[in-house]
């Protein structure tokens, strides 16, 4: 496996049937879909690693009872509001199951029981316990067993710190990738090129995702006039650790799975009042009612308790949670943990098919950067990872059944680039940060969304061209976020976790 471009004009080796474009879930397991006869390149802008599906703690949702297609069909759809694609859904959850098993045979370890079956949980909006789940680092354990996997591949070539500034398009058709490590450009003619870039957390000021996730498959996808819709639809997850210093982690949903409550800030439940599931109600209702139970106390947070679980229990079951709240002084098998909703996870994205195939011709989205349609307006706990697995093996099917690899004309030119200007964007990006924070969160008003547009629009008229990763970082987040508010302000009524008032 090569890991390092380098200037690669005539050399056989770097021809590459199918580039694909991020190193999470979605992205390594398509490359390790695709038959084999194909070269594949993997690039992803920061370490393999480094990308939101290692920060999944939960696991994945997956029917692997024929029994429970329907009811695993009904919470989804009871989840998004209805405004799943009911076809979409089927699909995703009827083949959990061969995709489930091809993780295993790449090495996963999931959480067994004594008898050996898989270990199963619940989360929000599951009317049964069918998450698989190792501990609370699902993710971290599917990457590790998928990058081990990738590195036996003689066929796929993983480059780190590589950004793909944009995607190359030819007689709309997209032809290949443009390619920046450091100040050196790499232009790649691929025969297919599948956008696996991760989400747009980093646009908020408090997010579960990774440093990666500044929109930058949305935006690539915009500029090639790729369709890209139901931006609107964010998640913001109800539970993320409420410390001065730490407000990007995760306090998984897992735990109200297995008996963890929700209590003000005066220690009071309050769920039971804005929904008859409680604490295990849709994520969107969830992180809804936290904001308005912290208007009514006037306070910032609300708490998680666990306390009455075994606290052996607890620290086997959760010990990425237990050890991190320990680390700033919180004992949760003891104490309660300050929780607040933060940004997590979207919805919306570049619009696919079933196959993955997006609008344009050549051109595949997956993962959590792609719009299937499965989640609607709210995303089902644990629905994520699924997406992205049964996505990426349609993709890998479509493209090993109709790509000849005679018809693979991959080629590569290198150039040097001289650095425009040394500038650092800090600013902009808590510009950016703050707008979308106060103006595009959980409570949405129509006049808050124009301002919000506005102070979008000016940043972006004001920002002078360069040629450096940190400006296209930049360039990216405001034309997804100019998206999500635009498609905001289009959505008049409140669906999901779109809740708007029109004033
Ligand atoms: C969690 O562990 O709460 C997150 C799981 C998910 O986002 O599906």
């Amino acid at each position: 496996m090569k890991t390092e471009l380098v200037k690669p004009m005539g050399d056989k080796n770097s021809i590459y049937d199918v580039v694909i474009i991020g190193s999470g879930i979605a992205g390594l397991y398509t490359a390790l879909t695709l038959d084999s006869k194909y070269n594949i390149m993997v690039v992803t802008k920061n370490e393999v690693k480094e990308c939101n599906s290692n920060y999944a703690q939960g696991g994945v949702a997956a029917a692997l009872e024929e029994e429970d297609f329907n009811n695993h069909i009904k919470d989804t759809l009871t989840a998004g509001s209805g405004y799943n694609e009911k076809s979409v859904v089927d699909v995703i959850i009827k083949e959990a199951k061969e995709n489930i098993m091809n993780l295993i045979d790449y090495g996963v370890n999931f959480d067994r029981n004594e008898d050996g079956s898989l270990k199963k949980t619940k989360e929000g909006g599951h009317s049964r316990s069918r998450i698989v789940h190792y501990k609370d680092s699902t993710g971290e354990e599917i990457i590790r067993a998928l990058i081990e996997e990738s590195k036996k591949r003689k066929n796929i070539d993983i480059f780190e710190k590589t950004f793909c500034v944009d995607l190359i398009k030819e007689d709309s058709k997209i032809t290949g990738v443009i390619l920046q490590k450091e100040m050196k450009r790499f232009d790649v003619k691929a025969s297919k090129i599948i956008i696996a870039a991760g989400g747009i957390g980093k646009l908020f000021s408090n997010s579960t995702n990774s440093i990666i996730a500044t929109g930058d498959g949305v935006s690539m996808a915009i500029r090639v006039k790729a369709e890209v819709m139901d931006m609107e639809f964010i998640q913001f997850h109800p539970t993320g650790l409420n410390i001065d210093e730490e407000r990007n982690f995760l306090i998984s949903e897992a735990l109200r799975g297995e008996g963890a409550v929700l209590r003000n800030q005066k220690g009071e439940l309050f769920m039971g009042k804005y929904h008859p599931l409680k604490d295990l109600a849709p994520r969107d209702i969830v992180s809804q009612s936290i904001t308005y139970e912290m208007e009514l106390q006037k306070n910032d947070g609300v708490f998680l308790d666990i306390t009455h679980k075994d606290s052996e229990y607890v620290k086997e079951r959760f010990p990425q949670i237990y050890n991190h709240c320990l680390e700033f002084g919180i004992d949760i098998t003891k104490e309660y943990i300050p929780v607040i909703p933060i940004h997590h996870y979207l919805m919306g994205g570049i619009k696919v098919d079933i196959n993955g195939k997006t609008t344009i011709n050549n051109l595949y989205a997956c993962g959590e950067v792609s719009r299937t349609g499965i989640h609607g307006a709210n995303r089902l706990a644990s629905n994520s990872l699924l997406e992205a697995i049964v996505t990426g093996n349609r993709i890998s099917k479509d493209i090993n059944k109709n790509l000849a690899k005679i018809d693979c004309k991959s080629e590569i030119n290198y150039y040097d680039l001289k650095l425009m200007k040394e500038y650092n964007y800090s600013n902009e990006i808590n510009e950016i940060r703050n707008i979308m924070s106060s103006n595009v969160f959980i409570i949405r008003y129509e006049t808050k969304l124009k301002e919000a547009l506005e102070k979008i629009q000016k940043i972006t008229d004001e920002l002078e061209e360069n040629n450096t990763i940190a400006y296209y970082e930049v360039r990216n987040m405001l034309v997804t976020a100019k998206k999500i508010i635009e498609d905001a302000i289009n959505r008049k009524e409140s669906l999901g976790s779109h809740k708007i008032f029109n004033k």
